[in-house]
C-alpha cells in the first residue's frame, strides 16, 4: 500500500523585519525539528518589489522535508532520524530504501512485501536491449544511463499518472529495481559480454554483482563480503538532503514531468565531477599523483588560485567537518582490501597520506575541507573489479532511492508548485533593432 508523506503545518515561531528605506516588511520564521530555522520570503517580491539573491543556494531552503537531516558542523547525517553509521552497520540497502520512501523502518511483513515488489520489477523490457546497440562500446556509462533511464519514460508513460499514489509507488519500485539491471547491462555492453538477467533468488547487491560479473559459461560464485560491501556502499550513497542532483529531480518533477525523465535528469546532474563524478575523479587524481613523494606538489596546486586543480574527494558545501560517510567508507575499504588479501594497495597508501597531509595543512583546515563520501569509495570499487568509469553509475544506482523518495515527498507536499526562480538582470537596457546593412 502506498504511504502518504507527513507534511508539517508550519506555524511562525517569530518574525524578522526587512527595513528598506521608509518601508518595513515582516516575514514569518518557522522552526524545524532539528537544524536552522527558515524565514518565509514567498511574499517578499509582492510586498517589496525585490528578489532574494543567492547564487548556488548557499542560504536557501527549497522545501520542507522529513527524509534526511545533515549537520555540517557536527558531521551528522540522519535518515528519518536514524544515524547513517547505525544504518550502515545494522541495516540493508533495501530496508533503508523502505525507510526513505515510507518514513519508518519496516515490520517483517512489510519488508517481505517490499522485497518481493522490488524483486518482481528487476527485469527490463526486452526491447531495452536494443537501445544499448545505439551507443559506441566505449561510451561513458553515465551517458548510457541517462539515455536508457530516460527511455523508460517511453515504456511506462501511458500508465503513469503521478497524481495517483499507487502509480507513484509503482514508478518508484520500478526505478529502484531496474537501476542495477540497467547499470550492469551498461557495463556488459562496454566489455562486449552478453547481458545477464537478474535472478529472483539473490539479494539486491548480490544480484547486481551477479549481473555485472557472471558469464553464461560458468556458475558465478558470489562473495558475501563483497555483496555486503556493495550493500553498505549503496546505503552510504542513498540520499543526502537537497544536493544538486536531488534538487534537479525535484525541479523537473515540479513541472509534472514523467518520473523516469526526472531521474534521468538527476543522473545527468550527478555526473559532474563537483558532485557524484568526484569518485571517478578521485581515482584519476590518485593515479596521477602516482607516488606519495608527489603529494606536496598536488597540495600546492590545490592551494594555487591560478590552478583550477582541486583535491577531488575533499570539501563539501554542507560538511565543515568530516563527512560521516567517509568514516564508514574508510573502514569498509580496509575490510574489503583485507578480505581480498590486498596488503599494500598503492592508491590507498597515497589516499591515506594525502588525507594526513591535507588535514595538517592550514589552507584546508581554515576552509574546513575534509574527505567526503567520494574519497575512499573508488578504492573499494576498484578492488571489487569495477572500472573507474562505472563508479558514478553505482552512485546513481544508490541515489535513485533518495531521488524517488524526495520526488514523492515533493508531489505530496501541498505547498509545492512549479519551481521558477527569478534573477538580477544586468544585461542591456531596451534598444531598437538595427538592420544588418546599417551596422557597418
Ligand atoms: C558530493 O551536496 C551534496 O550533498 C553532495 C554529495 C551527496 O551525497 O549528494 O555529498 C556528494 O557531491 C560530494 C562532493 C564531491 N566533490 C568533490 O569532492 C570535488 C572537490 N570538492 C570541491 O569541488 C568543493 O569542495 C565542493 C564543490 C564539493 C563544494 O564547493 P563549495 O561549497 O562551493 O565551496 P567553494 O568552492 O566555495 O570552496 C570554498 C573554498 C574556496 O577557496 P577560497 O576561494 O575561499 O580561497 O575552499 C576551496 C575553494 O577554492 N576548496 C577547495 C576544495 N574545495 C573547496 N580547494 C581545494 N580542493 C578542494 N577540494
Amino acid at each position: 500500500m502506498p504511504t502518504k508523506t507527513v507534511i508539517k503545518e508550519l506555524k511562525p515561531s517569530r518574525t524578522v523585519k526587512l527595513v528598506d528605506g521608509s518601508k518595513t516588511t515582516e516575514f514569518p520564521v518557522y522552526d524545524g525539528t532539528l537544524g536552522p530555522s527558515v524565514v518565509d520570503v514567498r511574499s517578499l517580491y509582492k510586498d517589496s518589489g525585490i528578489f532574494t539573491y543567492d547564487p548556488g543556494y548557499m542560504s536557501t531552503g527549497s522545501c520542507q522535508s522529513g527524509i534526511t537531516y545533515i549537520d555540517g558542523e557536527k558531521g551528522v547525517l540522519l535518515h528519518r532520524g536514524y544515524p547513517i553509521d547505525q544504518l550502515a552497520e545494522n541495516s540493508s540497502f533495501l530496508e533503508v530504501a523502505y525507510l526513505l520512501l515510507n518514513g519508518d523502518l519496516p515490520s517483517t511483513a512489510q519488508m517481505r512485501e517490499f522485497d518481493t515488489a522490488i524483486t518482481r520489477h528487476t527485469m527490463v523490457h526486452e526491447q531495452i536491449q536494443l537501445l544499448y546497440r545505439g551507443f559506441r562500446r566505449d561510451s561513458h556509462p553515465m551517458a548510457v544511463m541517462i539515455g536508457v533511464v530516460g527511455a523508460l519514460a517511453a515504456f511506462y508513460h501511458e500508465d503513469t499518472n503521478i497524481k495517483n499514489a499507487t502509480h507513484r509507488m509503482i514508478a518508484s519500485h520500478r526505478l529502484i529495481a531496474k537501476m542495477p539491471t540497467i547499470a550492469a547491462m551498461a557495463y556488459k555492453y562496454s566489455i562486449g559480454q552478453p547481458f545477464i538477467y537478474p535472478r529472483n533468488d539473490l539479494g539486491y547487491a548480490e544480484n547486481f554483482l551477479h549481473m555485472a560479473f557472471a558469464v553464461p559459461c560458468e556458475e558465478y560464485k558470489s562473495n558475501p563480503i563483497h555483496a555486503r560491501a556493495i550493500d553498505r556502499l549503496l546505503i552510504l550513497h542513498a540520499d543526502h538532503e537537497q544536493n544538486a542532483s536531488t534538487s534537479t529531480v525535484r525541479l523537473a518533477g515540479s513541472s509534472g514531468a514523467n518520473p523516469y525523465a526526472c531521474i534521468a535528469a538527476g543522473i545527468a546532474t550527478l555526473w559532474g565531477p563537483a558532485h557524484g563524478g568526484a569518485n571517478e575523479a578521485v581515482l584519476k587524481m590518485l593515479k596521477e599523483i602516482g607516488d606519495k613523494n608527489r603529494i606536496p606538489e598536488f597540495i600546492k596546486r590545490a592551494k594555487d588560485k591560478d590552478d583550477n586543480f582541486k583535491l577531488m574527494g575533499f570539501g563539501h558545501r554542507v560538511y565543515k567537518n568530516f563527512d560521516p560517510r567517509a568514516h564508514v567508507m574508510r573502514e569498509t575499504c580496509h575490510e574489503v582490501l583485507a578480505d581480498l588479501g590486498i596488503k599494500d594497495e598503492p592508491l590507498l597508501e597515497i589516499a591515506m597520506e594525502l588525507e594526513r597531509i591535507a588535514l595538517e595543512d592550514e589552507y584546508f583546515h581554515k576552509r574546513k575541507l575534509y574527505p567526503n563520501v567520494d574519497f575512499y569509495s573508488g578504492i573499494i570499487l576498484k578492488a571489487l573489479g569495477f572500472p573507474t568509469k562505472l563508479f558514478t553509475v553505482l552512485f546513481a544506482v544508490a541515489r535513485t532511492v533518495g531521488w524517488v523518495a524526495q520526488w514523492k515527498e515533493m508531489i505530496e507536499d501541498p505547498e509545492q508548485k512549479i519551481g521558477r526562480p527569478r534573477q538580477l538582470y544586468t544585461g542591456s537596457p531596451e534598444r531598437a533593432y538595427v538592420p544588418l546593412d546599417k551596422r557597418g
